[in-house]
Formats: structure tokens, sequence, C-alpha cells
């Protein structure tokens, strides 16, 4: 059967939009930013952007375009090493590790849509959310948001991701500015803004280390790199295009929106006296901004668009965490779609139940295992691209595209040289500190070079000649 396709490259783009816009946005973005020196932070983590996320996405689009395989099958055929293919096994992992508890926060703000249109959490929200985030209700809800994620998925890369997708971006961009606009005139809007865009250099300075990691964190997640969701949906572009354009452009919109999401979410915050902005922290989503609706004018019709926002953000993400599994069922264990899926959710099915009723599998599956899995997943993705694709990945980095191969020489030299050790570096310092080590920065500096030359030193010795794809 032909491979499966985007029907445009407005499609294609979308839905890696999609992919990247999610809870990493709405949920997490405001409030590191807000929580390590405002605008300051911003300026760190648009740094990272700009330098390891968008080179190591168009890594990503460079290896699925080139293959049109899902990650396994593209180390492995790429390289002409099944070594490599095993290596891409980390994909699959990526995706059941983060479907494991993403699905479990989509299905509180499923039940976030239905309770703030009675107002359930209303008159209590701490204890509302207390009561319903673990356990046997948490648990259905997590299979209701896993069976919409299932559904859309099945029905296929245009049938099913494209055709949701493009309805679902543009109606999230529209209620978001809709409601930014409309809360600016709350009262303490103001100082909203002046606590979320604060510009504390010196509180940066200070803690240059720790923010350089949550600021590489945060890049990661937030752009889905890392995972090889993006590798996969490259893998169903037909044609030529720019993809250094399109890494460009899914970068700019997820910063945006998470912006966008934060001069929502602060203004809110602020309307209330009794919400302490400065201490509510990610669970703010939940109780802070609840008791913010459940005490304004029109407050359930805004918060249900609010959380309705909220859900389709997180959807569009998970169908791309599904994406990643099930494309790599059908590529390589020459499953049908509709079975693939099926297996998969069931699969998920279990382990998120787990994490749905146990909070430190939850909090182990979405902290460090998902930091780790994703430095791994791009890791090999970049070290794969610039020593063992090589000069065939600055090819198709220019294919499609205006430039000459100079600026495709230079990207090489960052994901092959600078990146690893940067992502080294970061994977060290996050499993020291799972194991409770405490290393010094120089320490972990230098391990982290010796480490990344020694990889790249195997590569270069291992790599075979391979045949690319007609
Ligand atoms: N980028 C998504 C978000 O911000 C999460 C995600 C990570 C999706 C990795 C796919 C792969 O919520």
């Amino acid at each position: 059967m032909a491979r499966e396709s985007w029907s445009s490259r407005v499609g294609f783009v979308l839905a890696a939009v999609g992919s990247a816009v999610g809870l990493g946005n709405i949920w997490r973005f405001p409030w590191m930013t807000a929580e390590n020196g405002g605008s300051a932070f911003l300026l760190v983590y648009l740094g990272i952007v700009v330098a390891v996320g968008v080179p190591g996405l168009l890594a990503e689009f460079v290896l699925g375009r080139r293959s049109r395989k899902s990650p396994v099958g593209a180390l492995r055929d790429l390289s002409g090493s099944k070594h490599w293919g095993h290596v891409g096994l980390v994909s699959v992992l990526a995706g059941l590790v983060l479907l494991s508890f993403y699905s479990v926060v989509g299905g509180w703000i499923l039940r976030y849509v239905g309770a703030s249109a009675t107002g359930a959490y209303f008159g209590t929200p701490g204890a509302y959310f207390d009561a319903i985030s673990y356990g046997p209700a948490a648990a259905g809800y997590h299979v209701l948001f896993l069976g919409l994620t299932a559904g859309v998925v099945y029905g296929g890369v245009r049938g099913g991701i494209e055709r949701a997708t493009t309805i679902m971006m543009p109606v999230i961009v529209v209620v978001l500015v809709g409601l930014a606009a409309w809360v600016t005139g709350l009262p303490g809007a103001a100082d909203a803004y002046g606590f979320y865009l604060s510009f504390d250099l010196a509180y940066v300075r200070a803690n240059l280390l720790d923010i350089l990691l949550s600021a590489a964190g945060q890049a990661l997640f937030t752009l889905s790199v890392g995972a090889g969701t993006m590798l996969t949906y490259a893998s169903y572009v037909g044609e030529d295009r720019s993809l250094p354009a399109d890494a460009t452009l899914v970068a700019v919109f997820n910063t945006a929106v998470g912006v966008l999401a934060g001069l929502v979410v602060f203004p809110l915050l602020f309307s209330t006296p009794n919400v302490d902005v400065a201490t509510s922290g990610p669970g703010a989503l939940f109780v802070g901004i609840a008791t913010a609706f459940s005490t304004l004018p029109a407050g359930r019709l805004l918060a249900v668009g609010f959380f309705a926002v909220v859900a389709l953000a997180a959807l569009s993400s998970s169908i791309s965490m599904l994406e990643i599994v099930v494309a790599y069922l059908v590529d390589e264990r020459d499953l049908s779609r509709q079975r693939a899926t099926a297996g998969v959710a069931s699969v998920v099915l279990a382990t998120g139940t787990v994490s749905a009723f146990s909070p430190t599998v939850f909090g182990f599956l979405a902290g460090t295992v998902v930091d780790v899995v994703l430095t791994t997943g791009l890791l090999a993705f970049v070290v794969f691209t610039a020593w063992v694709l090589g000069a065939d990945a600055v090819d198709e980095f220019a294919r499609g595209t205006r430039f000459s191969t100079g600026l495709g020489d230079a990207w090489r030299v960052l994901v092959g040289v600078v990146i690893p050790p940067f992502l080294v570096f970061t994977l060290f310092v996050g499993l020291g500190d799972v194991v409770g080590l405490s290393l010094s920065t120089w320490q972990v500096a230098i391990a982290a070079v010796a480490v990344a030359a020694v990889l790249v030193g195997v590569v270069v010795r291992t790599r075979r000649p391979f045949e690319t794809p007609a």
C-alpha cells in the first residue's frame, strides 16, 4: 500500500504546530516564565529555541522526509545498520511514556469542561481538584481522552490527523486571542502583565545554570522534539518544500501561543484577591484559574471556553504521541493502522490507569523520565543526522529552499558539534539529580564534552555506506 501523506503544506505545518502547542504552552510555559525572571527568562528560552530547538526539529524533519519512515525504519534504512534501528526504538518508548501521563491530564481537563458548565468546583476549587485528580474517576476520564485521541489517529494521516488539526488550531488561536482581549478589562490586569513579563536579569544571572536547564527541558518538550513525533510527521511530506521555513514557522507559532496563554492566565489570577499567584505554581491551571472563574461575571461561560481550548490543544498533541507508536507498528510490523491504533490504545489504557491512580508514578513519568527520554532521543537524532547522514543531510536540508548549502553546512556543525555536548550536559545533570549526585558545573561540562566526543567517534568509525531511497 502507498504510504500515506499530507494533502498540503498547510496541513503538515498545522499538524506539527498542533503537536507542539499543548499543555506545555498553556499550563507550563507561563509558570516557568513568571517564576524564573519574567521576560529575562523568555530571552534565555528563546535563545535555546533558536540554538537547539529549531536545529533539532530540522534534524527530525530531514530524517523523516529523507527516509519516508518512522524513527526505527528511518535510522535503520539511512544507515544500513539494524543497530541504528534499535536506537530508534527510543521513540516508541517516548510515545508510550508521554501518553501515559498526558492522557491523565487530558482527562482532568475534559472533566473541567463539564464541571465549568455546571459550576461544580465553584465553591471549593482546591478540594474539588484534590478529590478528582487521582482515583477511579481520573482513570475514567483518562480513558475518555485516550478514546478521542485514538479516534483521530484511527482516521489516518489525512482523514484523521490533518482534518482534525486544521480545524483545531485556528479555533485555539481565535479563542485565546478573544480571552486575552477580554481579560485586559479585569481589575489587576496591569499588575498581572507586570508580574508576568517583568525583566529580572539579576535573578537570571544568579540562577543561570538552573534556568538553562529548565529552559532547555521546556524547549524540547514544548517543540515536541526528541520523541520522533516530528520525524514521523515529516515522513508523510510528499513534495519538496522548505523544511527550514516550516521548522521556523512551527517554533514561531508555538512561542506565540505560549506568550498568549500567559496573557490570559495571569490577568485571571490577579483578578481574585484570594489567589496567591507567587505560590500557586503549576497547579494554578486547575485551582487558581478555577477560583478566578468562580468569582467573575459570566465565569461559567468563560471557563467552558478556556478549558475547551486547553482540551483541544492537549488533544492535538496527544494525537502526535500516539502516531509515533502506531506508525512504527504500521511500518515495521505490517499491522493495519486500525489494528495498530487499537493495540497501542489498549496498552496505554493500562499504563495511563496506573498513573491515574498513583501520583508517584505520574510525577516520575511526567518529570524525570520524560526529560531523560526526550534528551536521549534528540541526542541520537542529531548525532545521526550530522555524522551518519552527513553531507546527504545537508542536501536534504537545502532541498526545496533557495539556500545554498552554506547555511546547511553551518546547521550541520551546530547539530553535530555544538548541540550534542549541550544535551549530554543536561542529561548528566538530570540523571545526577535523580541519584542525588551533586557534581560541580565544571566536572559535568568536561564529562559532557568527553562523552559527546566518544559518541561521535564511535559513530564515525562504525558508519557504513548506505543507499538513499529514491
Ligand atoms: N509539545 C507538546 C506540549 O507542549 C508535548 C509533546 C511532547 C508532544 C513530545 C509530542 C511529543 O504539550
